[in-house]
């Protein structure tokens, strides 16, 4: 089959922060968005059910001709990223594309004081995945990662500023605020949506990292298997969800202030766009 778009995925809304950066990166790539909307958020879900609803999604990006898939949830990632790149990655040949190794990275390398926090949602903190890709890069990193479990109801709600949103940050951020960070990772896609409340709260001192070195990752592995999309090439996107089609739009829209086409339905997608090739699943 022909592969060729670059599939990026996330429980909602979130993984557009990811994309925005990786549309300004690759004017010339084709993507398609999938937003799994309908089960947002995965943060406060079990591990295997977050493993279940990621392959879901990711089984129809890979089936429909994705050339490589980029993990654009960090949740994902903390529960089932081992066995996504062994599905896609070892057993169909598509490249993987995580988030967490890049914003990790990015933290580690923005600290002067070695004291640090990262926030994300309970799955990804409790199985301790930026503590350990941290400790990885700098075992002498003092580390506060704090579980911030209402900030994507309100992102997927479409709630991203006023008086309300600022209560829940800063009561949420306290324990940031007491470890005197010098830098913050939004270990969440989703967390960008909510910049502007979170850099008011932290202040102008700490600086804050979140996954948009991913695209520079994009760039290394897209050229390592030379997948690149050819120069002359116009970028193109294409957005799914599985909840509301005329919701995700206008949300994308807002979220992030580009025009967004009309979007799939995450089962109208996957009766058009995926074929035969349903025998290269593992
Ligand atoms: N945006 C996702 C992340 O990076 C998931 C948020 C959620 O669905 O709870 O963790």
């Amino acid at each position: 089959m022909r592969r060729d778009f670059v599939g990026v995925f996330d429980s909602g809304y979130g993984g557009l922060t990811v994309l925005r950066a990786l549309i300004h990166e690759f004017p010339h790539e084709k993507f398609v968005y999938f937003g799994d909307n309908a089960h947002a958020p995965y943060g406060s879900r079990s591990v295997a059910d977050v493993q279940r609803l990621a392959f879901t999604s990711l089984d129809i990006l890979a089936q429909a001709g994705a050339k490589a898939l980029v993990v654009a949830c960090n949740t994902a990632c903390a529960a089932a990223l081992p066995h996504i790149i062994e599905r896609y990655q070892v057993g169909m040949h598509i490249p993987v594309v995580d988030v967490v190794a890049p914003t990790a990275r990015a933290l580690a390398a923005a600290t002067t004081s070695g004291t640090v926090g990262v926030i994300a949602t309970d799955v990804t903190i409790r199985q301790h995945t930026y503590q350990d890709a941290l400790k990885a890069l700098n075992p002498h990193l003092s580390i506060t990662a704090v579980a911030c479990p209402e900030f994507v109801p309100l992102i997927e709600a479409g709630r991203i500023a006023g008086s309300d949103v600022d209560s829940i940050v800063a009561r949420s951020l306290s324990p940031i605020a007491a470890a005197h960070v010098d830098s913050l990772a939004l270990g969440c896609t989703h967390y960008p949506l909510l910049i502007d409340a979170i850099a008011g709260f932290v202040g102008d001192g700490v600086r804050i990292v979140d996954a948009s070195p991913t695209a520079q990752v994009l760039r290394d592995v897209l050229g390592e298997h030379a997948l690149l999309a050819e120069d002359m090439k116009q970028g193109v996107t294409t957005f799914v969800t599985s909840a509301d089609p005329t919701e995700f739009r206008a949300r994308a829209q807002a979220f992030l202030g580009l025009d967004v086409p009309p979007v799939y339905s995450s089962s109208f997608f996957a009766a058009e766009c995926v074929g035969q090739e349903n025998d290269e699943m593992g």
